[in-house]
């Protein structure tokens, strides 16, 4: 088996995660992700779901590829439809925009399918404010957040776990991160830097975003 090498923006937001018991990837596509984790033995099962048969297909071709059909489901439908996260397991949604993850959440929650402590890996393509807005309204607590670059690109993953208790997050945190704030991860430089370019250009058309522009120019300043 030749061992699967995964895009550093997804190497490094796995990497954060502690072994359990399934792995579900949600939009698994090519199902790398599913079989690096296996590979790794940082989950005893993993269940992956797409919601398009050829990508659903290509997942479980690769999984049997790599010997892990016994260890593995795929299934084709939309987010976490049939599937109950236990607490002992962790979720990945990668590789999307912000709404369309909030929607797989939103649907498990309302489905009763997410048990308190579950843990969830996301990495959206765009929409952070939106998305870390509804996991401080829906009880999702951000653990981590890490700094990914790939290609002059910046990707930025977020580690989350279910407890149910809603908090309070401000424009600033839900723009840039909270743990991305604090701790000030690999790549913040840079990431900050790229920020500032983009929020100049997104303050014409969002002006309560003049806050988070600013905060960026102090932190860049004092760098
Ligand atoms: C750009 S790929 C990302 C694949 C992988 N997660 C990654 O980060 O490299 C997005 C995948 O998610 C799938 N997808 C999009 N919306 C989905 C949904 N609601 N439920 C399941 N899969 C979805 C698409 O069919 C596609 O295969």
């Amino acid at each position: 088996m030749k061992k699967t090498i995964l895009p550093s923006r997804l190497d490094n937001l796995i990497s954060v995660l502690n072994p359990v018991d399934i792995f579900i990837d949600v939009g698994s596509d090519h199902g790398y992700a599913s079989s690096y984790v296996l590979e790794n033995q940082l989950a005893k099962r993993v269940i992956a779901t797409d919601i398009h048969a050829l990508p659903a297909q290509r997942t479980s071709n690769y999984l049997k590829q790599q010997g892990f059909s016994d260890y593995s489901q795929v299934l084709c439908v939309d987010g976490l439809s049939s599937i109950r996260v236990r607490k002992s397991d962790a979720v990945l949604i990668a590789g999307m925009g912000g709404y369309e993850i909030i929607h797989i959440l939103t649907d498990a929650l309302d489905g009763n399918s997410i048990e308190l402590g579950a843990t969830f890996l996301l990495q959206p393509q765009r929409s952070f404010r939106e998305l870390r807005s509804f996991l401080a309204d829906r009880g999702f607590e951000i653990r981590d957040e890490r700094i990914a670059r790939d290609k002059d690109k910046y990707y930025v993953g977020i580690l989350a776990v279910y407890n149910g208790r809603a908090y309070q997050t401000d424009i600033i945190s839900a723009v840039l991160g909270p743990v991305i704030i604090s701790e000030r991860p690999c790549y913040f430089e840079l990431f900050m830097k790229d920020r500032l370019e983009t929020l100049k250009k997104e303050v014409l058309g969002q002006p309560e975003l003049c806050p988070v522009l600013e905060y960026v120019e102090k932190v860049i300043q004092s760098l």
